[in-house]
C-alpha cells in the first residue's frame, strides 16, 4: 500500500484568513494533495465565507489543485466565475440543483472536474443517474456549514455504497469525505472506500502544526487502506 493512494485535501477553512497565503504554502510543502475552499452563501447554509476573488487568490500562490465545494443555492450561477478564478474541481451539492445533469456538464464544459456533495441526510440514491457524469463524489459526514464538527458515524455505511454505486457503474470517480475527519476518523472512512480525505480543523487547528497532522492523518488512512469494511452484511448494496 503506498500513501499516494489516498488524497488529502486541507480546507483552509479553518486556517487565519489574515494569512491564507502561508496557511496554503505550509499545508503545500507538507505533502497536501489538494486545496480546499468551502465556499458558503448564508443560504443554503447559515455561514457565509469565500468567493471566486479569493479562489482567485489562493490560485495565484500554490500549484496544487483547487477543490472548490460550493455550498450554495443556483451554483449554476457561479461556475463560470470559480472556473475562472482558477478552480481544478468544482463540487455541487445535489440539494441545490434540480437540474443536476445541467449543472454538471456546464463544469465539465469549462474544462474543469465535476463533483456532487451528498448531505448527510441525502441518501446514496440521489445521485445515481448521474453517475457517468461526475469525476467526484463528496460524501458530507457533517452537515455543511462550519468547520469543527463531529464526524457522523453512520455515514460509514453510506460510503460504502457509494463505493460500490461506483465500482458497479465502472466509474473513476474519486471519492471524497469533508466534516470531521483527522487521524481519528481517517482509517475507518479509507476502510469504508473513501480515497479523498478533507480536513479542516484536524489540519489547521492542531497543535502540533499542520505538517505532523497531516502525517498522522496519512499514517491512518495507510491503515484504513488494508481494511474493507462492510456495514452491515449486503448493505452497501442498498441504494
Ligand atoms: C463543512 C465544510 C468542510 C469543513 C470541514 O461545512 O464543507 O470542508 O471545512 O471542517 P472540519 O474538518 O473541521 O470538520
Ligand atoms: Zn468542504
Amino acid at each position: 500500500m503506498s500513501y499516494s493512494d489516498v488524497k488529502i485535501a486541507p480546507s483552509v477553512l479553518s486556517a487565519d484568513f489574515a494569512h491564507l497565503a502561508a496557511a496554503v504554502a505550509e499545508a503545500e510543502a507538507a505533502g497536501a494533495d489538494y486545496i480546499h475552499v468551502d465556499v458558503m452563501d448564508g443560504q443554503f447554509v447559515p455561514n457565509i465565507t469565500i468567493g471566486p476573488v479569493v479562489v482567485a487568490a489562493i490560485r495565484r500562490v500554490t500549484a496544487l489543485p483547487l477543490d472548490v465545494h460550493l455550498m450554495i443555492v443556483q451554483p449554476e450561477r457561479y461556475v463560470e466565475q470559480f472556473a475562472a478564478a482558477g478552480a481544478d474541481v468544482i463540487t455541487v451539492q445535489v440539494e441545490a440543483c434540480p437540474h443536476l445533469h445541467r449543472v454538471l456538464q456546464d463544469v465539465r464544459a469549462l474544462g474543469v472536474q465535476a463533483g456532487v456533495a451528498l448531505n448527510p441526510g441525502t441518501p446514496s440514491v440521489a445521485i445515481s443517474q448521474v453517475l457517468g457524469d461526475v469525476d467526484q463524489v463528496l460524501v458530507m459526514t457533517v452537515d455543511p456549514g462550519f468547520g469543527g464538527q463531529a464526524f457522523i458515524p453512520a455515514m460509514l455505511p453510506k460510503i460504502a455504497q457509494v463505493r460500490c454505486m461506483l465500482d458497479e457503474a465502472g466509474s473513476a470517480a474519486a471519492l471524497e469525505v469533508d466534516g470531521g475527519i483527522g487521524p481519528q476518523t481517517a482509517a475507518d472512512v479509507v476502510g469504508a472506500g473513501a480515497r479523498v480525505l478533507v480536513a479542516g480543523s484536524a489540519i489547521y487547528g492542531a497543535e502540533e502544526g499542520v505538517t505532523a497532522a497531516i502525517r498522522a492523518i496519512r499514517a491512518a488512512a495507510a491503515e484504513g487502506l488494508t481494511t474493507t469494511t462492510r456495514w452491515p452484511s449486503g448493505d452497501q448494496r442498498v441504494f
